[in-house]
């Protein structure tokens, strides 16, 4: 843990002693966002041990600021279990955010969508996850704090802010279940109508493993995914990381409406 008390102590001497009230998370295609925060922005580079997310369509820095009044840790890019094999790629950075004093932690991915009426374009609170890639982050963790209780691994008070955010703005945020595929190459047909199956509604290749250890240490959690595809084989367009990176800012303009309104009115909950 002391990595990560060096680190805050660190972002504290660059940003202010404030501590955030929120951690946000961004994923492909999403990274701009992070320019949209009033603030200090600090390379990952500058924060030894802190991931080079090499995803193009992240922002590999951290940016400690204001958005729409709430202090906030903008996590510009992500490291994925794809990337190195470790499914604990983001547990420096998100122990970080916890010395830092932070409680509550907003994820956002792209994602592929198994249901018709949830589209491309779209968005997706997650109500749930399956773990399908079959590891885990805690793996490895010798203490007892690795048995986490998952049954309320997504805030129930988060999610309703959320969606109440979403109603207010006009915007539709399905809830719906995510399931975590390792990637990095896309699902087959098969491998789709499995997740269907087993209860998917969406399928990505992140967001879980933070969940996990956003849990581990003691943060409550949200999540939405940005849907850029429908599932391979449920549709005819093509699945690649170029689609997804021209589909994310369709979302993403939803997403940050919806995120903007639901900072705007936070209540401290
Ligand atoms: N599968 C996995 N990850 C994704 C997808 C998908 O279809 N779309 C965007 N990220």
């Amino acid at each position: 843990m002391s990595k990560s008390v060096d680190l805050a102590a660190l972002i504290r001497d660059r940003a202010g002693d404030k501590a955030p009230e929120y951690g946000l998370i961004l994923g492909s295609g999403l990274g701009h966002l992070s320019a949209q925060v009033d603030g200090t922005a600090i390379p990952y580079d500058e924060l030894p041990g802190f991931p080079h997310a090499s995803v193009s369509g992240h922002v590999p820095q951290l940016v400690i600021g204001e958005l729409e009044g709430r202090r906030v840790a903008v996590f510009g890019g992500r490291s994925h279990y794809y990337e190195s094999g470790r499914a604990d790629a983001m547990r420096l950075p998100l122990e970080t955010l916890a010395a830092l004093g932070t409680k509550k932690l907003i994820l956002t991915n792209a994602a592929g969508s198994l249901r018709p009426d949830i589209p491309p374009g779209g968005l997706m609170l997650l109500d749930d996850h399956i773990a399908f890639a079959g590891t885990n982050p805690l793996i490895g963790e010798a203490t007892d704090a690795r048995f986490v209780p998952m049954t309320d691994a997504h805030d129930t008070q988060m999610r309703d802010a959320f969606s109440a955010a979403a109603q207010a703005e006009g915007i539709d945020l399905p809830e719906g279940v995510y399931c975590w595929f390792s990637g990095p190459s896309f699902e087959t047909p098969a491998e789709i109508r499995a997740a269907r199956t087993l209860g998917a509604d969406a399928v990505g290749m992140s967001t879980v493993p933070e969940i996990i250890l956003g849990r581990f240490l003691g943060l409550r959690c949200a999540a939405i995914s940005v849907i850029t595809n429908m599932g391979a084989g449920l549709s005819d367009e093509s699945i690649s990381h170029d689609h997804t990176k021209a589909m994310a800012p369709i979302g993403a303009s939803k997403l940050e409406t919806v995120l903007r309104r639901f900072l705007r009115d936070a209540q401290d909950r």
